[in-house]
């Protein structure tokens, strides 16, 4: 008996500097959301419990290195044991109990993390090998970063061009795949609660430069947020070319077309336009306003030769005609 009220006691001592310890060290990055509350209240809890494992097992096992060691003279094997039904349905059972507590813990952090606010912002994000796009469908525009209004619930419809990515910002804590394919779209819910800039990583293998599909997440006052949708939204102001040389930016298209002519991933946009190109199946087109438009919409249609190997990404299709209009306006300033 005095073995185990001292095997009680490690346990007891280790759990509570290994669980306050566990507790009071920044393993998770910062939180910035309502549905993280919950989150990193169920961690905690086991957190705790892995203390307590931890600190059982190595205390049984360390204690008894120590106190059951072969003693000098000792020649003989230990004690032979053969079942102890008891103890057999208590490390059955309460485990049982534990795991199942557990369970219940789990799905009402789910639901909670799923509640829904009737007025929630809709933004629908697409993840393409490998870039994310934010379409802003009730405002009619799509952006590259993502703004979200502080305080209030933002409802992400995600979705794929091509393979599953998954949409992750790690402040937030919640995760959910995009996936390909139509009425495949998946819900995610997200309240910020910390004005900031994030990153939206993807949290799915899919492919090459995967680790680089980053965007940014910009969380701002509800007031700001509002006179971003309106500039956004509002008559374009500048000269169209300098517009363009924005959206190439934000949408990262440089990635793969250069603008000096240097020989990239795409054919490079400069001397781009009117020039006479031969596509893949032999036929030649005159770079106009028209063969950009469809190469930006439906990048597949008509493929420069030597370029057949690349997928470009149909990011294009999420730009309003304005955007399209000033990207191609662009382009045609790097013309011949
Ligand atoms: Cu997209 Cu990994």
């Amino acid at each position: 008996m005095k073995h185990f009220v001292r095997v009680a006691i490690i346990t007891v001592v280790f759990t509570a500097l290994i669980g306050y310890g566990l507790d009071n060290s920044a393993y998770m990055p910062q939180l910035a959301s309502v549905q993280g509350v919950v989150i990193d209240d169920l961690f905690r809890k086991h957190m705790w419990v892995i203390s307590f494992l931890f600190s059982m097992i190595t205390g049984f096992m360390v204690y008894s290195f120590v106190a059951f060691r072969q003693k000098p003279g000792e020649t003989k094997s230990g004690d032979h044991f053969e079942g102890n039904t008891p103890l057999e349905i208590a490390w059955t059972v309460i485990p049982l109990i534990v795991v199942l507590y557990f369970a219940y813990l789990g799905a009402g952090a789910l639901a909670e993390t799923r509640r829904a606010d009737p007025n929630a912002y809709n933004i629908t994000a697409v993840g393409s090998q490998w870039s994310w796009r934010f379409d802003y469908e009730d405002y009619g525009f799509s952006s590259a970063e993502l703004r979200l209004p502080v305080d209030r619930q933002t409802l992400l419809m995600l979705t794929s061009t091509d393979v599953i990515h998954s949409f992750w910002v790690p402040e937030f804590r919640v995760k959910q795949d995009a996936l390909p394919g139509e009425n495949m779209e998946r819900e995610l819910r997200v309240t910020p609660t910390e004005l900031g800039s994030y990153v939206v990583r993807c949290a799915e293998l899919c492919g090459l430069e995967h680790a680089y599909m980053l965007a940014d997440v910009i969380v701002m006052e509800v007031s700001d947020f509002e006179a971003w949708i309106d500039e956004q939204t509002g008559e374009p102001t500048g000269d169209a070319t300098e517009r363009g040389a924005e959206i190439a930016q934000q949408f990262g298209c440089q990635a793969c077309h250069s603008i000096d002519g240097s020989e990239s991933i795409g054919p490079s946009w400069f001397g781009l336009y009117g020039r006479t190109e031969t596509l893949s199946d032999g036929s030649t087109v005159v770079v106009d306003d028209e063969y950009l438009m469809e190469s930006i919409l439906n990048p597949q249609a008509a493929i420069v030769e030597g370029y057949d190997k690349v997928f470009m990404p149909p990011t294009g299709a999420g730009l309003t005609d304005e955007q399209l209009h000033d990207l191609i306006e662009f382009i045609e300033s790097l013309g011949e």
